[in-house]
């Protein structure tokens, strides 16, 4: 009953954590990170960090971590291989087992019917329905412009309710329950099954290969909740799905570029004005999994065009967390350039194609500016710049965009035009942005966090110093873990330390071997493999990131550096104990320890001058 090592893979390829975890809990993203409250005890504010470039996950309140594999575990309920199949499952990965027949995946493709069936229900609805809802639909839709053949194409619809979807599925063989993992029907209390819509013209949401897979629902005309969305299924995960991608990812190939709206209704409109490159969130932030599957269209820019209303200059203010050092040239990858554009008068993109027309759309489109730009105009256009006072809180507000990115060499640029536009003088501003503080980093939240700090020192009778080395090993543990080909490059220190806590020497051996049998060996893998040895692995070695450091190369030479200067202080100081008067030593014994033990101090002390001292300490 054995599942292939390959099978693991492939399913840990498929199995995006970020998008599992928010399957299951709010998650947020701040910065290249996405936080949520751990799922696994009960907190207010979120701990528990998750990592998408790794794909590990740790809970800086309770310890807790681990790969995909181990949160389905837990969260589930389920041993190692029953995860895996899940995941499998999930993930329509027909997995390979010796001795056990393989369960074919059909749900999704059930649920995929369904949503199929109730598209064209929908949309034959609208098109045909009798009732006087249906023609106040027609009504609402001609008179915005999105009549003709706009449904047609888009596939619009209009939901009657009353059951009369439910009714519809089930003479076409569905059960309740493909229904409801649909989404489109619920049962409140085991009561009747009802359709989840009712009375709302219907917008479908297809994947980009244009099979629906759930559904946006508008009231017609006034009302709340003006959009009714799907909830997320095992088909339609909202932070990863984008409105219109089906239809605009030709044009995103052929232009290079990418344009995020806000609105179904946008995406439409744009559309049928001739601008094709358009699509929407789902009334979401912008993720780094949209950014992710827009580069496979798009190569060069994602603009992102706001509402000019308040609602859109608060997603302009949120996607300002996108600002991170991936986005700076020293970070090396040519990644997509972010733009960002605000639309003028309280306008959204519908209004103004309508008023305005395509022509001057495009051209705010290729106005708009980097993100980081953008962002700080923004900042500058909130304060008086007349005045001494105002320059210097606009000063500190434009800044604070720069945080996140503070050493790079993008930002003492933009800080250097900051300085011209606030008349200021440049050294002043590199001052003070050398002086801002950074985004909360995990090293804060771990030295903040309250059970984290209790579990350690409960390793009661430690000295501080005891506790200080071994809260090093972990991080640098936990960084090798997440950086396989800098520990591979570095497996020495793996090696050769002299590790003071027993699960570290056992994860350090684990590791070492690991990395011998398979070079190529991801972060996530690693995690997996120490965790089956000791559960308490996955937490170790999800618990750290680069943190006061800033880079990989920094941070690794400094605990390195620490454990050396550790493991000698600690042969030194066994030697001291065998100089003592007490034990009895031939003359030229103790002559030849007494030297050795004069030049390791002379290293030691050579090591420490050389050695930074760590921010956190
Ligand atoms: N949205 C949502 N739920 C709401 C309001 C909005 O999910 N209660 C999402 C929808 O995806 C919507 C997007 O946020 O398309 C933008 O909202 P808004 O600008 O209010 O809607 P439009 O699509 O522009 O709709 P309309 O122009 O018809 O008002
Ligand atoms: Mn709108």
């Amino acid at each position: 009953m054995a599942i292939s090592e390959e099978d693991i893979q492939k399913v840990r390829e498929a199995s995006d954590l970020v998008a599992i975890v928010g399957e299951r809990t709010v998650v947020r993203q701040r910065g290249r990170d996405f936080w949520c409250c751990c799922p696994f005890h009960n907190e207010k504010t979120p701990s528990c960090k998750i990592d998408p470039s790794t794909q590990l996950w740790h809970c800086f309140g309770c310890g807790e971590g681990g790969d995909v594999f181990g949160f389905i575990m837990k969260s589930e309920d389920l041993n190692f291989p029953d995860a895996v199949r899940y995941l499998a499952e999930r993930a329509h990965i027909d997995i390979v087992e010796t001795g056990r027949a393989s369960m074919p995946s059909s749900l999704k493709a059930r649920l995929r019917e369904v949503c199929a069936l109730t598209e064209e229900f929908y949309h034959a609805q609208l098109m045909r329905g009798k009732s006087p809802e249906a023609d106040a639909a027609r009504a609402y839709l001609g008179g915005r412009g999105l009549g003709g053949d706009v449904p047609k194409k888009w596939m619009l619809g209009f939901a009657p309710g009353r059951q009369s979807l439910v009714r519809f599925l089930s003479s076409k063989g569905f059960k309740p329950d493909e229904m409801i993992a649909a989404n489109v029907a619920v049962q409140r209390d085991g009561g009747r099954l009802n359709d989840r819509f009712y009375n709302r013209i219907m917008f479908p949401i297809h994947n980009p290969q244009g099979e629906c897979i759930a559904f946006g629902g508008r009231v017609v005309g006034r009302g709340e909740p003006k959009y009714l969305n799907s909830q997320e299924t095992p088909l339609f995960h909202k932070s990863s799905v984008l409105y219109g991608l089906d239809k605009a990812k030709n044009a995103m190939v052929a232009t290079g570029i990418a344009i995020i709206v806000e609105g179904y209704t946008d995406v439409i409109a744009l559309h049928e004005s001739g601008i094709c490159n358009v699509v929407a969130t789902l009334g979401t932030a912008l993720t780094i999994q949209h950014v992710r599957l827009i580069s496979r269209h798009a190569s060069k820019r994602i603009v992102y065009l706001f509402d000019g209303d308040a609602a859109g200059q608060r997603a302009a203010d949120r996607a300002l967390g996108f600002i991170d050092e991936e986005m700076t040239p020293e970070a090396g990858k040519s990644r997509i350039e972010l733009c960002a554009v605000t639309l003028p008068d309280d306008l959204d993109p519908a209004d103004f194609v309508a008023q305005r027309g395509a022509d001057a759309l495009r051209t705010y489109v290729d106005d708009a500016k980097p993100l980081i730009a953008y962002g700080i105009d923004r900042r500058l256009a909130a304060h008086d710049l007349g005045s001494a006072e105002g320059r210097t809180r606009a000063l500190s507000d434009a800044l604070s965009v720069l945080a996140p990115i503070k050493s790079s060499m993008l930002a003492k640029d933009y800080a250097i035009q900051l300085a011209g536009r606030l008349q200021m003088r440049e050294q002043d501003v590199l001052d003070a942005l050398a002086a801002t503080r950074p985004p909360r980093t995990y090293e804060q939240r771990e030295n903040e966090s309250p059970v984290a700090r209790e579990q350690y020192s409960a390793q009661v009778g430690l000295s501080q110093s005891e506790l200080s080395r071994r809260k090093f090993e972990r991080r640098t543990l936990s960084l090798f873990a997440q950086n396989p080909a800098y520990a591979l490059a570095h497996a020495d220190v793996l090696a050769q330390t002299e590790w003071h806590d027993s699960l570290h020497a056992v994860i350090a051996e684990r590791m070492l071997s690991m990395l011998e049998r398979n070079p190529q060996a991801t972060a996530a893998a690693i995690v997996a493999d120490a965790a089956l040895v000791d559960s308490r692995a996955a937490g170790v070695l999800t618990s750290g990131s680069i943190g006061s450091f800033g880079s990989l190369e920094s941070e690794g030479a400094f605990l390195a550096d620490e454990l050396a200067i550790g493991d000698m202080e600690a042969s030194l100081a066994s030697m001291r104990a065998q100089l003592s008067p007490s034990i009895p030593l031939d003359e030229t014994e103790r002559e030849i320890m007494f030297q050795a033990a004069v030049d390791l101090q002379k290293t030691i002390n050579a090591r420490r001058a050389a050695h930074k001292l760590d921010p956190f300490q």
